[in-house]
């Protein structure tokens, strides 16, 4: 008897519990189509992003071997350096394929960096991070744990000018590079 009331309790309990499951699962069900329909709208605005403008940097063969030239990208508050490296380097352009670009706001903090052309490198001047113009903004050592962003380059022949078509990572302190 007490097996039989028990056995009749656990069918009860069960029953309610797999009704409560049924009952739950639709919501569960519903709030992840909410959920899906939520990410789909996110992932669509997430994918309308905002296109690069074409900055002119100069002209290429005006610009002196491992010497900084200071321009503004993607907008008036994002400070960039080109540089001529003398050599092929990756993400180089211009006649050579030697001049590259980066961001020139420090990762860590986003400090403003110096380019030193003794050790052809970016350092930080605030905890002392270095990047690498040749390996494509690499950090070296430092503070910093992510790669200095790099603008992408293009070149036009014709007219011997270097412009700026996009960046590859994210300029420090920004949830988007084109704001
Ligand atoms: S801001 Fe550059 S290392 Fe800290």
């Amino acid at each position: 008897m007490t097996e039989k009331v028990s056995r009749r309790i656990f069918l009860k309990v069960a029953g309610t519990s797999v009704a409560g499951v049924g009952a739950a699962v639709t919501p569960v069900g519903h709030a992840m189509a909410a959920g899906n329909d939520q990410a789909a709208i996110q992932a669509a605005a997430g994918m309308a992003v905002l296109p690069y403008p074409k900055t002119s940097v100069g002209k290429a063969k005006a610009m002196q071997t491992n010497t900084p030239v200071s321009f503004n990208y993607p907008d008036a508050d994002s400070p960039c350096v080109a540089i001529k490296m003398g050599q092929r380097v990756a993400g180089g352009v211009g006649p050579d394929g030697d001049i590259v670009a980066y961001s020139n706001l420090c990762t860590h903090m986003g400090c403003p960096l110096m380019y030193d052309p003794k050790t052809r490198s970016f350092k930080c001047p605030c905890h002392y991070s270095m990047f690498d113009p040749e390996k494509s903004g690499q950090m070296i050592c430092g503070q910093a744990t992510e790669d200095l962003p790099q603008i992408q380059l293009s070149y036009d022949p014709a007219s011997d000018t270097i412009h700026a078509v996009a960046v590859t990572g994210l300029i420090y302190g920004r949830q988007a590079n084109v704001l």
